[in-house]
């Protein structure tokens, strides 16, 4: 079983467009599946779980898509606090959570005291993030401490640190990219690309993404 798995979650508005609805339906869908994906990765027993909710990127949205995302983001964390709490699940989060509105931070940080002295699966969303900021963050955070910069002290300064790099990373909506996500961490982590929408990822998918990683002989530049 993969220790870390992380998945850009994809093609929520495509799945929404192909049944006439509206985007933010798929955003509700793709709720259900995050729900889905977070109780499976607790049954099981992989360590830790990183999720690509909102990039840097996505801000260039239109203002009623943010606002209904950062929204959604807040009533799906107050409606399965409780959930979460009895599944020993623990909160994280990784990119720039200092610029999302009031009412998110507030149900962020809600919801992390609630699950602070959970021992299960640390979940990590990532809201605000892009890859390459966390990068130069990094440098400037091991600097700042008057630490050399090497790849040890990068690693370190990572918002992600102390979890280890993802073993598996999951691409929805068939798209070969990694849009900005985890790009120090997915040096060597192997990447499953789904043609399914975010929406409809559930235990069946993730099953065969993980079937397929057992199937990946992981070399790490060896012969
Ligand atoms: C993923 O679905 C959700 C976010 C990026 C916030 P999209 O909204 O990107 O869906 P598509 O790519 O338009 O289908
Ligand atoms: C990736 O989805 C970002 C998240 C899942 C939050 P995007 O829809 O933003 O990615 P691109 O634009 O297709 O690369
Ligand atoms: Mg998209």
């Amino acid at each position: 079983m993969p220790r870390h798995v992380a998945i850009i979650m994809d093609g929520n508005g495509r799945w929404a467009k192909e049944r006439g609805y509206p985007r933010l339906m798929g955003h509700r869908a793709g709720a259900e599946s995050v729900r889905e994906v977070v109780r499976l990765a607790g049954e099981w027993g992989i360590e830790a779980l990183t999720l690509y909710a909102f990039s840097t990127e996505n801000w260039s949205r239109s203002a009623a898509e943010v606002r209904g995302l950062m929204t959604l983001l807040a009533h799906t964390l107050r409606r399965e606090a409780k959930e979460l709490n009895k599944n020993g699940v623990q909160l994280r989060t990784i990119g720039r959570a200092e610029a999302l509105p009031a009412f998110v931070r507030k149900e962020l940080k809600q919801t992390r005291d609630l699950l602070s002295n959970n021992r299960g699966v640390v979940l990590t969303l990532a809201l605000n993030y892009g890859g390459r900021q966390e990068i130069v963050d990094a440098v400037q955070s091991a600097l700042h401490a008057g630490e050399p910069v090497t790849e040890e002290t990068i690693s370190r300064h990572l918002q992600t640190a102390p979890l280890p790099d993802p073993d598996l990373m999951i691409r929805t909506s068939g798209e070969f990219r990694l849009s900005n996500f985890l790009l120090w961490q997915a040096a060597y982590t192997e990447i499953h690309v789904t043609s399914t929408n975010w929406p409809d990822f559930r235990r069946e998918q993730f099953l065969s993404a993980l079937l397929d990683y057992q199937r990946r002989e992981r070399r790490f530049g060896r012969a």
